[in-house]
């Protein structure tokens, strides 16, 4: 790839970290319940205890707190945005007295140097498809697990119309501020008249929204919407894939998209072992 295409690619990157800094103000101790009991659906609270922990692509920095409330021994956290890791940091320090943490400002195509050596755990919620090389990604990854260790990863679904939404990304992160925000509150209608039809409470939709993980409805709209480039893969390849890379599958959330991607995708959550 040459310079200037180079250029084109990160110019066209969605500015994840943004969207983190200002979601991170809303961050509690609900949030952060609601990111250990994801955790513990995963079981990744029994396995975490006294290992060594990789987040690749951060974000806010919420699982990194996790992971340490979890008896972690050390965690590592790499995002690819500057201001994810400033903010991961501003979060770390908020919410832990433990000095068992560093993010550094790295990209998952770039960690073959020092200190990343491999680790106990490697997780990776939402983040290899928005690499602009998922599958490049996913062998960096999996090639960090220790022997018996534990790789979680959470990805897109493939759904119908993930080309549409791909380009709709495109659009998304090169228009004006002012253009993003008709989209968004565009998209926050049809998902409040989608779930009206589904006799659904948007109200309590929204309220309860924390329970994914922690996360808040408007900063994910707008991750969602803007969160180029943008990848999905098929469940059942994922499986078979990470299979074939010598790992034993011990638990998958995967729930099948009923409106064929109209309403946009979701992620699939895997968690296997290194045989
Ligand atoms: C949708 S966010 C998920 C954040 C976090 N994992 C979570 O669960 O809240 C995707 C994150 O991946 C990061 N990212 C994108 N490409 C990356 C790369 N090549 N290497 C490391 N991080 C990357 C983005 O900056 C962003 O913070």
């Amino acid at each position: 790839m040459n310079n200037k295409n180079k250029l084109k690619k990160l110019d066209s990157h969605f500015e994840f970290g943004l969207n983190w800094k200002n979601f991170s103000s809303l961050i509690d101790n609900h949030s952060l319940i609601y990111s250990q009991k994801a955790f513990e659906r995963l079981g990744l609270n029994n396995i975490i205890k006294n290992k060594t922990f990789l987040d690749i692509g951060c974000g806010s920095g919420i699982n990194l707190i996790t992971s340490l409330r979890f008896g972690a021994k050390s965690v590592y956290g790499i995002d690819i945005d500057p201001v994810c890791i400033q903010t991961s940091k501003e979060v770390l320090l908020r919410f832990t007295k433990s000095k068992n943490w560093k993010v550094y400002n790295k990209s998952i195509f770039n960690v073959i140097e020092k200190p990343f050596k491999k680790f106990d755990v490697v997780y990776s919620w939402g983040v290899l498809h928005h690499t602009g090389d998922m599958f490049k990604a996913l062998n960096i990854a999996t090639s960090l697990v220790k022997k018996n260790g534990y790789l979680c990863v959470a990805l897109y679904q493939k759904t119908f119309l993930c080309k549409l939404w791909r380009l709709e990304k495109l659009i998304y992160v090169k228009s004006p501020k002012i253009f993003q925000k008709l989209i968004r509150s565009l998209f926050k209608l049809i998902l409040i008249l989608a779930l009206l039809l589904q006799a659904r409470n948007p109200i309590t939709y929204i309220k309860n929204y924390k329970k994914n993980r922690g996360m808040e409805w408007h900063y994910d709209i707008h991750d969602w919407l803007g969160g180029y480039p943008y990848e999905s893969i098929d469940f059942n390849y994922l499986q078979l894939l990470l299979k074939e890379k010598g790992f034993k599958i011990v638990k998958t959330f995967y729930k099948k998209n009923r409106f064929f991607g109209l309403f946009g995708s979701h992620c699939d959550e895997i968690l296997v072992k290194r045989l």
